[in-house]
């Protein structure tokens, strides 16, 4: 008698990103087409495994999908791990478990960041088999080079600049741009450098002020009459102040020079994925496949020197993956004049 073919389910969790179509048409047509395996896709993120709300997907509904924004499953930030009040005598793992077999599930497919990682290894160390694969517009997942939905959030950014430049160059004005990234400085720093940023502020470096404005004060007596501020959204400001205000503001009463903002926001989420996403996305994707017909569970998906690897996801949990002061791009920019608003 023949094998029963796989059954292998797949969520998206975390926060939407530019290439989750694309990692779901990857993992499911590899799936069915190469493998024969059946697929079952969750509907935001762990609430419908929890639930139990799932739909099969064939391999005609994931055609018409890779250029698409969003993620055709839903999302959702459920922490099943996580004890809430509100979760009465819910207990959620143990759901997870029953689902898992009652579906008679071979392997989860769990696509998301870093607590999406965390929820998939103890979905794992439950005895179920999973696999992960590392999405976020913040690039900032361990133990791999690159996540997918960073190279759309850098173009869209990058964009932004490339237009705050021309007004900013009328009105010889200080542009101070923020941008997403969490606790990390990649969305800035990529586009920073893209964007032609002249000061580029990340949580991974400790900036003064004083140092940001001498930087303005001296592009103005330099007769450049305008300047581009890349701030993440995750520096240290004064409590109850924003990142762009608080900097825009203290450029205004320290320099005199006339300050602006822009909080970039969701847009750096939003819209079609740029091709190099596309390729990552559906490349991870169609990996998985390869993972899961192998038998190798308990693993992300990664990309490390150019080459499709895994890691196991207990390696990864709990870490972030964050710039350094001796990233080759922070050096660069360095020596071109880029302020990190840290030099004196
Ligand atoms: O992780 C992606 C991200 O967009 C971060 O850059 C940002 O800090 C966060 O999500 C915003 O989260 P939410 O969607 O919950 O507002």
């Amino acid at each position: 008698m023949a094998n029963k073919p796989k059954r292998i389910g797949i969520l998206t969790a975390g926060g939407d990103c530019p290439g989750l179509n694309a990692a779901i048409r990857g993992v499911g047509k590899t799936a069915i087409i190469n493998y024969g395996m059946e697929v079952y896709g969750f509907v935001s993120g762990y609430t419908g495994l929890i639930h139990k709300e799932y739909t099969q997907l064939k391999e005609n509904q994931l055609s018409g999908i890779l250029t698409l924004g969003g993620t055709i499953l839903g999302t959702s930030r459920e922490k099943p791990f996580k004890i809430s009040k509100n979760d009465g005598n819910i207990n959620k793992p143990e759901l997870i478990k029953k689902n898992y077999e009652e579906m008679g599930l071979d392997c989860l497919v769990c696509i998301g960041g870093n607590g999406t990682m965390k929820t998939a290894a103890k979905i794992g160390a439950l005895g179920l088999n999973v696999i992960g694969i590392p999405k976020t517009i913040d690039n900032d997942v361990w133990g791999t080079d690159i996540t997918f939905g960073f190279d759309s959030a850098v173009a869209i950014a990058t964009e932004a600049m490339d237009r705050l430049h021309t007004t900013a160059n009328s009105h010889q004005r200080a542009m101070v741009i923020e941008v997403m990234g969490h606790d990390a400085g990649w969305i800035a720093l990529y586009s920073g450098m893209a964007g032609g940023g002249d000061v580029i502020l990340i949580p991974e470096i400790e900036y003064n002020v004083r140092s940001v404005c001498k930087k303005i004060e001296e592009r103005f007596n330099e007769k450049k009459s305008y300047s581009i501020v890349v701030v993440a959204e995750g520096i240290k400001v004064p409590k109850d102040k924003k990142p762009a205000s608080y900097i825009a503001e203290c450029i205004e009463t320290y320099t005199g020079v006339e300050a602006r903002e822009t909080r970039l926001g969701y847009v750096q989420r939003g819209g079609s994925p740029t091709a190099m996403d596309r390729i990552l996305a559906t490349r991870y994707g169609a990996y998985a496949a390869e993972i899961i017909a192998k038998e190798e569970f308990g693993q992300m998906v990664a990309l490390r020197n150019s080459a499709l690897t895994t890691i196991p996801l207990t390696e990864v949990e709990g870490k972030l993956n964050l710039v350094t002061n001796d990233d080759p791009l922070v050096r660069k920019c360095r020596n071109m004049g880029v302020s990190f608003g840290d030099e004196f």
